[in-house]
């Protein structure tokens, strides 16, 4: 399935598992990402396959989101993982894939927020997903997920704040470019 992006520079298609060595070597190429074993992303490319996203340019990867809906709690989709290539940056590729891929988590279930962690250092991660939520005027709310205390002492790793986002109503999941401010 190949589904069209507004602004025509990218392919953004669910992954397949042939994806999934891309999208571990983006990760591990980036700084402000966990790093997952391969096999963790060839999991989340076949089994949820229908709750990610691929943003191809040319032969390359340029962009992925990784999520599920929560299996606790069906209202909500769970941002696994979101990045965007270097190179493909500031072009609203990521607002794009978001919009895109809770569409997709909306359409015929239960879906109506939108949740994801968040580091306290990562100002473009929050950016986007403050975006998000603007954009439908919805409620952004916050508190600590999981604390660094949960996390192994010698990672030194920062608290993972959760965001949450909605009630998104369906009619307004599909991003228009004329609503962005
Ligand atoms: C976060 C990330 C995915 C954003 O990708 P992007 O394609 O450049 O983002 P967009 O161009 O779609 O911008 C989305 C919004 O975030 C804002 N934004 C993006 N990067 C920003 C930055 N470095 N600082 C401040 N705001 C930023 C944009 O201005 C835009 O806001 P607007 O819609 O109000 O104008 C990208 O920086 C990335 O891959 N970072 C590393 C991985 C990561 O941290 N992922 C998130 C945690 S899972």
């Amino acid at each position: 399935m190949h589904i069209p992006d507004p602004l025509g520079d990218f392919e953004i298609r669910p992954p397949a598992p042939s994806d999934a060595e891309a999208i571990w070597r983006m990760v591990d190429g980036t700084p402000d990402l966990d790093s997952n074993s391969p096999y963790a992303y060839l999991l989340l490319c076949s089994h949820f396959a229908s709750t990610g996203l691929v943003a191809h340019a040319g032969d390359g990867l340029a962009g992925f989101v990784l999520g599920y809906v929560r299996p606790d709690d069906v209202s909500t989709a769970f941002v696994w993982q979101v990045a965007v290539a270097e190179t493909a940056r500031g072009q609203g590729l990521a607002r794009r894939l978001l919009d895109q891929w809770f569409a997709r988590c909306v359409r015929g279930s239960q879906v109506r927020f939108m949740e994801a962690t968040v580091t306290p250092s990562n100002r473009a991660s929050r950016a986007l997903f403050t975006s998000f939520a603007k954009q439908r005027r919805v409620p952004l709310e916050e508190h600590v997920g999981f604390p660094r205390l949960l996390f192994p002492e010698s990672l030194d790793h920062q608290d993972e704040i959760i965001l949450r986002i909605g009630p998104v109503i369906p009619s307004r999941t599909v991003c228009q470019p004329e609503e962005r401010s």
